[in-house]
């Protein structure tokens, strides 16, 4: 099958691009197209040509799978030029996702339609490059330099009907695309309208300082990042020259990131964050569950985040919990967020009303007695939860999906109390649960396959990546975090300073360090779950208890204006003299001589260790691929992206160099906490990485 075929209306040619799943611009499709432009050039029957698309969605981009390798001509950027340089008006006809090389494509033709519920976008940035045919030169010629600027180094896309109001869009077709098209197409011809080639025209700036500003602006909002700062650079050449030559340093721009490490990492990342979708042995077809309604156990913090995601997808949510007040402060907070929503004009009254008009709250488990799905968000602690999956496995009907909100304990004696233990899952959601991408969720010994497919399914409903663990103390982020926030600690009895440590998190590139988390999550909530896994905990683990010190002392962090930082009335974090000398006088009441720690060990002893623990949950099964440890990274714990999440970046940086530290530190801390994870060393000394085994 053809992935470009031509048919005659009339005077009118119509080239499809039928490329399945997302009419990506393979080789094919560019020999495809650029064919189709030259026969319509050639035929002095056609008068114009319309581009459409057969599926779901118009071209969404270039075919990431050929990056890195040698590109087979006809290249896009030859194309996209003979695409413009026509004699005949082209068209392109937009439904689904306009993206990256198909916008490209579409900014080449001379005009654009597109459906309502279309959207255009150049999200290249977000794959660590910039728009390499033609992108970054046409669009600010067409809607001005700030809209491009902002679409170009943000890389979101925008609905049709926006696109219209900013001249990208030229006509809205409501009814059948390809009918629509070709009445805007003849309605042209008839009325013999001047073909307007996007390259001609000149790119406008209004405020010529707009480039510095916006770098400023990307320097700390997507810092570390390189791309977007190009972005802006590739924006310029199309004031400062005519589009050739500007097209020419874009693609030499877009090429240099191509080949760099960071766009290497978030590729890594886009088909990673896909990969952990498919669940190994779990077939694609297994049929699913229907989740029509769904039950939430437990108003706090988490319940009311995990709420909002269900209602936010137009689900209908019964919120359980103990006394009718702490339900009215659930929804008192989730009306005040959707109210910030209202104020910013993101969001209508209506909709807030609607939104929470979804929730129903009750302090009666029976209740739950019609949900389709219950998630326990209670107390982390085993006694409490045991009580609600006893309860949750008599109220609600048969084939109700029970799941837990865990992040450490042990599901599969949930499972058991429940007397449905095939029902039972766990479904790790990360604080601010409406907010975070991640949504863990946990395979126990007798979830059933249809419950697993479900719950991986909803993720996407509610707009979460949904990545599947094991069951292991702490799953797969929680497990690995526990370890570096050990070393963390370690560092700290031996010589190094809270800040020290957050200052060299902070510039390998987490958005804070460990004890600034610390301070605004709560120093009383760390102490609460240190002590429920203070069983698990080692021997020199209890003897670090500086968090059981500040925590005594009524240090809880941002909320008392204290913690391991001192804060101002505007939450600026300042480092306390205060906890410095208490750490100091901890090492001596331990007996450890205080030595200076340099960046490049805590570096290595944080991060290794993590990669370390990511070696033996790949060994144990608990992560069936090294993507689910990266995607879990890289959503939920801010990992940066353009490092490719820790499996990644320890492949990048070689897991020799990995096996050779831990055994340095293994010497330093001790065996218990830096033996070579067996898969690691394996590895390392064949010569390997976890993602070329
Ligand atoms: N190239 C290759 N494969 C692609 C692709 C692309 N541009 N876009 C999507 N795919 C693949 C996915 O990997 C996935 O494969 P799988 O089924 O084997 O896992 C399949 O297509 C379906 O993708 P999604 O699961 O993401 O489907 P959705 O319906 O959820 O989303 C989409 C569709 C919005 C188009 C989304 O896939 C997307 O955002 N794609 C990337 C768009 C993009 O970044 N375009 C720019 C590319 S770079 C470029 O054009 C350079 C140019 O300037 C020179």
């Amino acid at each position: 099958m053809a992935e470009v075929t031509v048919t005659k209306h009339g005077r009118i040619a119509v080239a499809t691009v039928d490329n399945p799943p997302v009419n990506a611009l393979s080789h094919a499709v560019r020999s495809g197209l650029a064919a189709a432009v030259a026969q319509a050039d050639a035929d002095p029957e056609v008068k114009a040509l319309i581009v459409i698309c057969a599926g779901r969605t118009f071209i969404a981009g270039a075919d990431i799978r050929e990056f890195g390798g040698p590109m087979q001509g006809p290249h896009l950027q030859d194309l996209v030029n003979d695409l413009e340089a026509s004699s005949k008006p082209f068209v392109a006809a937009i439904h689904g996702t306009a993206l990256g090389g198909g916008l490209e494509v579409a900014l080449a033709c001379h005009f654009r339609v597109a459906v309502p519920s279309a959207r255009l976008g150049l999200p290249e940035v977000k794959l660590g490059i910039l728009p390499g045919a033609g992108g970054t030169q046409r669009l600010p010629r067409l809607i001005g330099v700030e809209a491009a600027l902002s679409m170009i180094t943000e890389g979101n896309d925008i609905a049709a009907a926006k696109a219209k109001a900013i001249g990208l869009v030229d006509e809205i077709i409501d009814g059948d695309l390809l009918a629509g098209a070709i009445a805007f197409t003849e309605k042209l011809l008839d009325e013999g309208r001047p073909i307007r080639r996007t390259g001609s025209l000149t790119a406008k700036v209004e405020n010529p300082a707009i480039f510095d500003e916006t770098k400023a602006a990307l320097a700390k909002k997507q810092r570390g990042f390189k791309a977007p700062l190009a972005c802006v650079d590739s924006v310029r050449f199309a004031v400062d020259y005519p589009l050739e030559e500007g097209a020419k340093r874009e693609y030499a721009l877009c090429r240099e990131l191509m080949q760099g490490s960071q766009s290497k990492a978030q590729r890594h990342a886009f088909f990673a964050e896909r990969e952990v979708a498919k669940v190994p042995g779990l077939p694609e077809d297994t049929k699913v569950r229907d989740v029509k309604s769904v039950g939430v156990v437990g108003p706090g913090a988490m319940g009311t985040g995990i709420v909002m995601c269900f209602i936010n997808a137009g689900l209908p949510v019964t919120l359980v919990g103990l006394d009718q007040p702490t339900l009215e402060k659930s929804l008192g907070t989730m009306r005040k967020i959707y109210g910030g929503n209202v104020t910013k004009g993101t969001m209508t009254e209506e909709a807030l009303e609607a939104r929470v008009g979804l929730v129903k709250t009750t302090t009666d488990y029976t209740d739950l007695k019609d949900v389709d799905l219950v998630i326990e968000a209670v107390f982390e602690d085993m006694a409490t939860k045991k009580e609600v999956f006893a309860k949750l496995g008599k109220v609600t009907k048969a084939g109700a999906i029970l799941a837990t909100n865990t992040s450490y304990l042990d599901i599969d004696q949930l499972a058991e109390v429940s007397g449905r233990p095939a029902d039972v899952v766990g479904m790790h959601f990360f604080n601010p649960a409406n907010v975070m991408r991640l949504l863990e969720n946990v395979r126990g010994a007798k979830t059933s396959p249809d419950v697993l497919a479900t719950v991986m399914k909803i993720g996407k409903t509610i707009k979460k990546v949904s990545v599947l663990s094991g069951v292991c103390d702490g799953f797969i982020g929680n497990r690995m975090l526990a370890k570096r926030s050990r070393e963390g600690m370690f560092m700290l009895e031996e010589g190094a300073t809270p800040w020290q440590i957050d200052k060299v998190l902070y510039d390998f590139g987490f958005a804070m360090g460990p004890y600034q988390v610390a301070d605004l999550a709560g120093i009383d909530i760390q102490y609460a779950a240190r002590k429920a896994r203070w069983d698990k905990l080692s021997e020199r683990e209890h003897q670090a208890n500086i968090v059981d010190q500040l925590f005594a002392l009524g240090r809880y962090g941002q909320k008392t204006g204290a913690g391991y930082y001192t804060y101002d009335d505007k939450r600026k974090a300042t480092p306390d003299p205060y906890v410095e000398d208490l750490i100091v006088k901890h090492s001596a009441a331990r007996g450890i001589t205080r030595r200076t720690i340099g960046d490049q060990e805590i570096r290595e002893r944080l991060i290794y260790v993590m990669i370390n623990e990511g070696a033996k949950i790949l060994d144990e099964g608990i992560a069936a691929r090294p993507h689910d440890i990266d995607i879990v990274w890289l959503t939920g714990f801010g990992f940066p992206v353009y490092l490719g999440g820790p499996m990644f970046y320890a492949d990048t940086i070689g897991l020799k160099t990995v096996y050779d530290a831990l055994l340095k530190y293994k010497d330093l801390v001790g065996a218990e906490f830096f033996t070579p994870a067996p898969l690691l060393e394996r590895l390392a000394l064949a010569g390997k990485g976890f993602y070329s085994k």
